[in-house]
């Protein structure tokens, strides 16, 4: 249903010869104003994100009655710096030693001064790129200027020699895109980028949300890699056949938290995705492709057990 009222969107906007990131906002809108939710096998009702609130605020009263709050918050806080690398065979010699600085789930309404912590881990440290995979807020409506602010401050304290891509998550609005290109960031909604370097290429495709706002122009995206080393952007691990399947090499997500409240052992209860839950943190392989799901930084509920949020460094080696 929600698949072909999309589709019949499209065409009709096609027709006005209207481009797509223009139709894409009007249909993400749609859909964030709906409360519309979208996976790729079929809709989702709204009663999704109210069980899921519901669920939230028990845990949340649940950790206060039992005094476990605060230690909750404190894991939260408690941030690691993991430096990661990766080889690949067919990565061009000019990326070899290539560094990623991947950010995911940064969740700034949720952490106070969570931008201080991190910039104080990476110590002016200086990367090639920053990627950042979505759900900047931990709100799913209403301001988000507070957040775009803190952002500010964590972009402009980055020393990234390519500058920064950025894609969206299923906590952000299609409102979003225009204040955070205004900072410098490249927003990806179902585009790619190129990183040149002494003529070689580094194709970076990201696109919008699957988790709850997936569209078919997601998918349309991916099939635009070309024959070079590409790099998926994706906030949630949910398309990782695609991805190998349209021969993608590095694919780069977060969205799970690595389960956030996980049983001693690093167990996850929860890992909020449909498809792919095997992927729900760290380094993983799919046929030909490689991923990342990070554990995030931030949290909505800003509570963590068992598992550490972590900002990644990448660095792409030649095999
Ligand atoms: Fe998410």
């Amino acid at each position: 249903m929600i698949k072909s009222v999309n589709g019949s969107l499209h065409q009709v906007l096609k027709s006005f010869a209207i481009n797509n990131r223009t139709i894409w906002a009007a249909n993400r809108f749609w859909m964030e104003t709906e409360n519309m939710k979208n996976k790729r096998y079929g809709g989702r009702s709204h009663n999704h994100w109210y069980l899921l609130l519901f669920l939230m605020k028990t845990f949340n009263t649940f950790l206060h009655v039992t005094g476990q709050y605060q230690r909750g918050y404190n894991n939260a806080k408690d941030i690691v710096l993991r430096e990661m690398d990766l080889s690949f065979p067919n990565l061009p010699e000019e990326f070899n030693g290539f560094t990623i600085l991947h950010l995911s789930d940064l969740h700034l309404d949720g952490i106070p001064c969570l931008e201080d912590i991190i910039l104080r881990q990476l110590d002016n440290r200086e990367v090639d790129i920053c990627v950042l995979t979505g759900d900047y807020r931990a709100a799913l409506h209403g301001p988000m200027s507070q957040v775009m602010k803190s952002l500010e401050i964590l972009v402009k304290g980055i020393n990234s020699r390519n500058g920064f891509l950025g894609i969206l998550g299923n906590h952000d609005s299609c409102h979003m895109v225009e204040p955070m290109e205004r900072m410098g960031i490249r927003m990806l909604i179902n585009e790619n980028f190129h990183v040149e370097r002494s003529g070689a290429s580094l194709q970076f495709i990201g696109t919008d949300d699957v988790h709850y706002y997936y569209t078919d122009q997601a998918l349309h995206a991916m099939e635009a890699v070309n024959d070079g080393f590409s790099i998926a952007l994706v906030h949630s691990p949910e398309l990782y056949d695609i991805a190998a399947e349209m021969g993608i090499d590095l694919y780069l997500c977060g969205h799970t938290h690595g389960g956030q409240v996980c049983l001693p052992g690093g167990f996850p209860i929860l890992t909020h995705v449909n498809r792919g839950r095997r992927f729900y943190k760290g380094h993983w392989r799919y046929k030909d492709l490689q991923g990342i799901t990070s554990l995030g930084i931030g949290a909505s509920v800003p509570v963590r057990f068992n598992t550490r949020g972590e900002v990644l460094i990448l660095r792409l080696n030649k095999c």
